[in-house]
């Protein structure tokens, strides 16, 4: 009896542990990345999904070759400023106002890390 006491108080202390581990302790740059994705659920998906109005579909890498090798810098300004080019128009900011430089960047840089 005495036994499975102690050991549950260890299994809960190893649960609390790996509580912290998960919350406290989170990766930077995974952090970066979902909250890259909340936005761009929110707001690109809707043409980057499946390349409405000629947007280039996250993951197709063939697609977005050659917009990677013009950088992230560019393809940030172009995000936030809007870009008409030989397939159609990326509105300002997905169209979305509201978007912050910061939520528009981490979005690129999402749509950047699954298309590669
Ligand atoms: C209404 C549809 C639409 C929405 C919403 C949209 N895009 Fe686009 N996006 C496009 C289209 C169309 C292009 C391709 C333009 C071209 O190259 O002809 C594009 C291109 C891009 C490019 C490549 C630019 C380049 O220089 O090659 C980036 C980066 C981009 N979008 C980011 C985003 C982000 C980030 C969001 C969400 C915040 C977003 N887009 C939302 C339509 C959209």
């Amino acid at each position: 009896m005495k036994g499975a006491h102690i050991a549950r108080r260890k299994l809960s202390v190893l649960m609390l542990l790996s509580g912290i581990g998960l919350s406290g302790c989170a990766d930077p740059a995974a952090e970066a990345l979902k909250k890259g994705q909340q936005i761009w659920e929110g707001t690109c998906k809707v043409c980057h999904l499946n390349g409405i109005a000629g947007a280039p579909p996250m993951g197709n890498s063939v697609a977005w070759k050659p917009r990677i090798e013009k950088g992230e810098a560019t393809l940030v300004s172009h995000a936030l400023n809007g870009f008409t080019g030989n397939e159609g128009t990326m509105p300002p900011r997905g169209g979305k106002p509201a978007l912050t430089d910061e939520d528009v960047t981490l979005a690129v840089r999402y749509m950047i890390h699954n298309s590669q």
